[in-house]
């Protein structure tokens, strides 16, 4: 069986440890040749190295594992990439939040003024380097990608870098299908099998089915009209906190505004602009969250297991964001045809949609990539919902190319979120001060 090498890019994430730890389960499936450590904060990598060389010692005989900031070291000889940068850290994702809402606009990590566009614009120029270097030292290696925002970066590396063997990717739907399988009393996400269609943390749910073909659903409307996505017992780590817990049940009221389909929780950005202001502390906002939770957490831990020379009794898991990744390159380098969602070039699998939009669809992956499903015509709703939302993503990755001051603030009075072309200004202006470090000069 062929064995890879993986090189984890933005290895200092607090997201690693559940990665590493899903690569050593998933041993039997994707075994590993030679696992590749990449960040250039080398405190927060060394951190997560500490336990890695703990838990990989626990689970493979004879791995060669080495944490570098160099990217040749990196890059050389891989089979795949892992992308999973912030460009300017939880730092700058406080910023995103709380400069829109000081105008009374959502703030928020992906969607809106903070996420679309700030974030946007600093995360396309430090993608489009991983795809360089990784060409650069090996150009048949696949990068997955789950660098956010997700959307924008889909969008710049079409234009900018088409025939890339990068795959945007996001573990949202597949944590909702896991609580959806929760609900019907499934043992698994993988006993069902469903059709979806949308933009990154903008999309629907059309069809869920067991392996039989029943239709579940009915009773999964039922269960979300009344509850949202909150199962009656826990399901995973990942998305627990009390803010997480909120946008659970907020999909009970998406849910309301198209009863025909179940709802990304993400769209409440979008449909209750207001609630999710009303509801936002502008000074204390999820980056806050992390960095008081997830993030200490995580390093407590890591300190921890390094002490101890152990990783027995950890509080470290595996969650559906690190076994989708390792889902994805099993696919890929096993050629499975595993149906999964990704973010891919449209091309009219959604036939009344533009073709050059980057939508998340149902594709079968094997070692070619994603082959695409077909979704067909799309109701008058979210056609006119995407459409709005997909032209905020072009124009900020137009923006981004042109350097365009104009094109930016474009993008930000087409976003739902915000009222007005005054407002988008302002925020726009206070953005461009935050981010002096990161973005380039406008014209
Ligand atoms: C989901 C999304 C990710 C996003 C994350 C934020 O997993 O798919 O794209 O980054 O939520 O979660 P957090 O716990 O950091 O707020
Ligand atoms: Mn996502």
């Amino acid at each position: 069986m062929k064995k890879n090498t993986v090189v984890i890019v933005g290895a200092g994430s607090t997201h690693t440890p559940g990665i590493i730890q899903s690569l050593l389960q998933k041993k039997e499936e994707f075994p590993l040749k030679k696992l590749i450590l990449f960040d250039i904060d080398e405190e927060r990598m060394n951190m997560v190295k500490s336990i890695m060389t703990q838990f990989i010692e626990e689970a493979y005989e004879n791995l060669e594992v080495i944490s570098t900031s160099d990217y040749k070291e990196a890059f050389t000889d891989v089979d795949f990439v892992f992308a999973q940068i912030r460009q300017g850290g939880l730092k700058m994702r406080s910023c995103d939040e709380k400069i829109p809402l000081k105008y009374g606009v959502v703030g928020q990590e992906t969607c809106g003024p903070g996420g679309s566009i700030s974030y946007g614009i600093r995360s396309i120029p430090a993608v489009i380097e991983i795809i360089r270097q990784a060409k650069k030292y090996s150009p048949n290696c696949w990068i997955l990608n789950y660098s956010n925002p997700a959307a924008i970066v889909a969008e710049a590396t079409r234009i900018l870098r088409p025939n890339s063997k990068i795959l945007n990717i996001c573990d949202m739907p597949i944590g909702t299908e896991t609580r959806m399988a929760k609900i019907l009393g499934l043992k698994s996400r993988k006993d069902m099998i469903v059709k979806y269609y949308g933009l990154n943390h903008f999309g629907w749910w059309t069809d869920v089915r067991d392996k039989e073909g029943n239709d579940l659903m009915p009773r999964l409307k039922a269960y979300v009209g009344e509850h949202g996505y909150l199962p009656p017992e826990v399901v995973d780590h990942q998305h627990m906190d009390p803010s997480w817990i909120e946008t659970h049940k907020k999909a009970k009221d998406i849910l309301a505004t198209d009863p025909t389909t179940l709802p990304n929780t993400y769209l409440k950005y979008y449909l209750f602009q207001d609630y999710v202001v009303e509801h936002s502390d502008p000074n204390y906002t999820r980056a806050n969250e992390v960095m008081d939770g997830r993030e200490k957490h995580v390093f407590t831990e890591c300190r921890r297991i390094a002490e101890k020379g152990s990783s027995e009794g950890t509080t470290l898991t595996t969650d559906n964001h690190s076994i989708f990744i390792v889902d994805l390159a099993t696919a890929i380098a096993f050629n499975t045809k595993e149906r999964m969602l990704l973010i891919v070039e449209n091309n009219g699998a959604i036939k009344n949609f533009d073709p050059t939009a980057m939508v998340e669809i149902p594709c079968l992956v094997g070692s070619n990539g994603p082959e695409p499903l077909l979704v067909g015509e799309i109701p008058q709703f979210q056609k006119g919902l995407m459409e709005q939302q997909v032209s905020v993503e072009k124009l900020v990755v137009q923006a981004w190319i042109e350097k365009s001051y104009h094109k930016l603030w474009q993008a930000l009075m087409l976003s739902k979120t915000v009222p007005s072309a005054t407002v988008a200004k302002a925020i726009l202006d206070d953005l461009l001060e935050a981010n002096k470090e990161y973005w380039p000069e406008l014209k």
